[in-house]
């Protein structure tokens, strides 16, 4: 199995359009050690040649001209991408779809219940893209059945409904309701290997970690250091684990929680947000990281399995 990571960054990217942080103002100045990363997505493939598409992040269009595997070949139109698995509603990993418009053919997209219920109402993407493409919807299921999305079939994937937060948009924000956010185990049956990815991830409960130690590679939730990251920098009221998401540092955080993981797993935080100093590669929390065998996505990284 191949993974190709299309963008490593949270919401907002990195940098973040109005964003004047220490981070955002070093790689805007081109500063060493930071390098730019877009918003949430990564490919999986069983051969390399076909692709399947998690997230749709807003940086699709610049994603897709870095990445040769979504390019056209042979006919006059078409993309080495064959369908779309999202994990939950959230806008950094659905406006895309308005991009990907021009298909000549309905897009398969693979989502939950609740998440489909979201992107018809509170925000009607799919309906939308009616008077485009069109959408074959395919119901993603949250109770761990295994499912094989178009373009790698020969993949066995399942889902893993996540403590994490629906969209700020949805009448399940402050009343979560099970597969608002999913994680997904990717197992090839061909090599036995597995990937679990989970860019939003609140708490690691016990079925959470099950899925981790039973992964050769972990991609997991790194939007931020601190718990109360964007509080202290005075950008928000709300703390990272009231919007879903485990951060690194601090008692129960996630460096703590992958410590707790069998040694060959291979350890990779991503969907970082632009506040998060681990961005910044000569940082005492990157080397802090780098200390505990963790490594920190980046756009166009590549992981075989
Ligand atoms: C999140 O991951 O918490 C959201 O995507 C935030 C956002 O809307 O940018
Ligand atoms: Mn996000
Ligand atoms: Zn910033």
């Amino acid at each position: 199995m191949k993974i190709r990571v299309l963008g490593a960054a949270a919401g907002g990217g990195f940098p973040q359009w109005n964003c004047n942080c220490r981070n955002c103002q070093s790689v805007r100045a081109g500063l060493p050690g930071f390098e730019r990363r877009t918003q949430s997505s990564i490919a999986v493939s069983a051969d390399g040649a076909r692709w399947t598409l998690i997230n749709a992040s807003p940086d699709i269009l610049q994603q897709f001209q870095a990445f040769a595997g979504t390019w056209p070949t042979g006919g006059l139109r078409g993309c080495g991408i064959e369908s779309v698995v999202l994990v939950d509603a959230q806008i950094d990993h659905t406006t895309g779809l308005y991009m990907l418009r021009e298909k000549g053919s309905p897009w398969p997209i693979w989502c939950t219940d609740p998440v489909y219920e979201d992107l018809t109402r509170g925000n009607p993407i799919l309906h939308l893209l009616e008077h485009y493409c069109g959408v074959n919807r395919r119901p993603l299921p949250a109770g761990g059945q295994p499912f094989h999305p178009e373009g790698s079939e020969r993949l066995d994937w399942q889902a893993l409904p996540l403590l994490s937060a629906a969209p700020p948009y949805s009448p399940h924000r402050g009343n979560p309701v099970p597969g608002d956010n999913v994680g997904l185990t990717i197992h090839d049956p061909a090599t036995g290997r597995r990937v679990f990815y989970a860019p939003g991830l609140a708490e690691v409960d016990e079925a959470v970690f099950a899925a981790m130690s039973a992964a050769d590679c972990v991609m997991v939730d790194g939007t931020f250091w601190t718990d109360d990251e964007m509080i202290s920098m005075g950008l928000s009221k709300k703390r990272a684990r009231d919007i879903g998401h485990l951060a690194q540092s601090g008692p129960g955080g996630m460096i703590e929680q992958l410590a707790r993981l069998p040694r060959h797993i291979r350890r990779v935080l991503i969907h970082i947000n632009n506040t998060n100093p681990i961005l910044d590669d000569q940082s005492a929390e990157r080397a802090t990281l780098t200390a505990a065998g963790i490594q920190v996505a980046y756009d166009g990284m590549e992981i075989d399995l």
